[in-house]
């Protein structure tokens, strides 16, 4: 989830795709998913269009202390997936990810953790979404079958992507109404913890919201927001607030904190203790868009805004100043 770290991909022909740890949200990816029949190039500036080195023998490098750096098997299964998402191109069929058995079963060990604390901890729109989209919580999600459900409702669909794409490509395709989405799972033996975004967060954490309006119009803004915005000072602002809307944002409902942000909502661990661990302070966009954050670790501090309500109008405001 760090949507929000820009490495520059877009400027670069990567030959492999670097993850260093973080336990949130690194967007991973490869963009080479542009799909240019839902693109309005009138009055947007061009999407980075990256490629990367065919027939690399290792296309995703895991730093030593990734949990499954030591693991061939692993590694090799980040490759096949990475492949997939590398070889996609605008117009074909969603590629399927045949999951195994060991990786449909983490995905159920996450949800048996998750699920209650859905119920207590997360946003009301989340909570609606989310019983619309109807995840299978026994068997991962092919990206094709959500997209199948999401689609007809709002418009949003999820297309592949294999390792980090910058920010500024990640919310410009927000505003094409695609969300690029990896589709690797963590490493089996820390089910709790990934350190980048892998299936488990683009689904649980994403995907229901794309059946939300009030999410859909937030999603939307960033995107148009991304599209104007012309120096790394406006786009670093926007990185932020959707660093601590999107990702890690916290309303108030039914008296206590709930998780708006698909970090909060993919993570049992910190799910589980936003309201005790982290430093909870008023909602404020101008505040907001000044803080840096650590990617690397559970958030120390977390913007909590009145409503839901309150946080989509402020953001949208706020992305909407020149
Ligand atoms: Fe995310």
């Amino acid at each position: 989830m760090s949507v929000l770290r820009e490495l520059g991909i877009g400027q670069a022909l990567p030959e492999c795709i670097e993850v260093e740890p973080a336990c949130t949200p690194v967007r991973l990816g490869v963009d080479s998913t542009l799909p240019s029949h839902s693109v309005n190039l009138r009055d947007t500036p061009a999407v980075p269009e990256p490629s990367h080195a065919g027939g690399a023998m290792e296309l995703v490098h895991l730093s030593p202390d990734h949990p499954g750096f030591q693991d061939e098997i692993y590694r090799r299964r980040r490759n096949e997936i990475a492949a997939l998402a590398l070889a996609y191109r605008p117009g074909d069929p969603v590629p399927e990810v045949r999951y195994s058995e060991v990786e449909h079963g983490v995905w159920r060990g996450i949800w048996e953790r998750l699920a209650p604390l859905h119920e207590t901890c997360a946003c009301r729109a989340y909570r609606e979404a989310a019983r619309i989209v109807h995840l299978d919580e026994r068997r991962i999600p092919q990206l094709a079958e959500v997209n199948a459900l999401i689609r007809p409702i709002l418009g949003f669909r999820m297309l592949p992507v294999a390792g980090l794409v910058s920010a500024r490509t990640f919310l410009e395709y927000l505003g094409r109404d695609v969300f690029l989405s990896t589709q690797y799972m963590r490493h089996h033996s820390r089910p709790l913890y990934t350190p980048e975004p892998d299936v488990v967060h683009e689904l649980v954490g994403h995907a229901a919201t794309f059946a939300s309006p009030e999410f859909v119009a937030l999603n939307r803004a960033f995107g148009r927001a991304a599209d104007h915005a012309h120096d790394e000072g406006a786009r670093k602002r926007i990185d932020r607030l959707y660093w601590f809307t999107m990702e890690f944002g916290v309303v108030e409902e039914a008296g206590g904190g709930k998780a708006v942000g698909a970090g909060l909502l993919s993570s049992f661990g910190e799910l589980g203790r936003f309201e005790s661990g982290a430093d909870l302070v008023p909602f404020d966009v101008d505040e907001i868009v000044e803080t840096s954050y650590d990617p690397t670790s559970y958030q120390a501090r977390l913007f909590i805004a009145p409503s839901f309500e309150r946080l989509a109008l402020d953001v949208i405001a706020r992305l909407e100043k020149p």
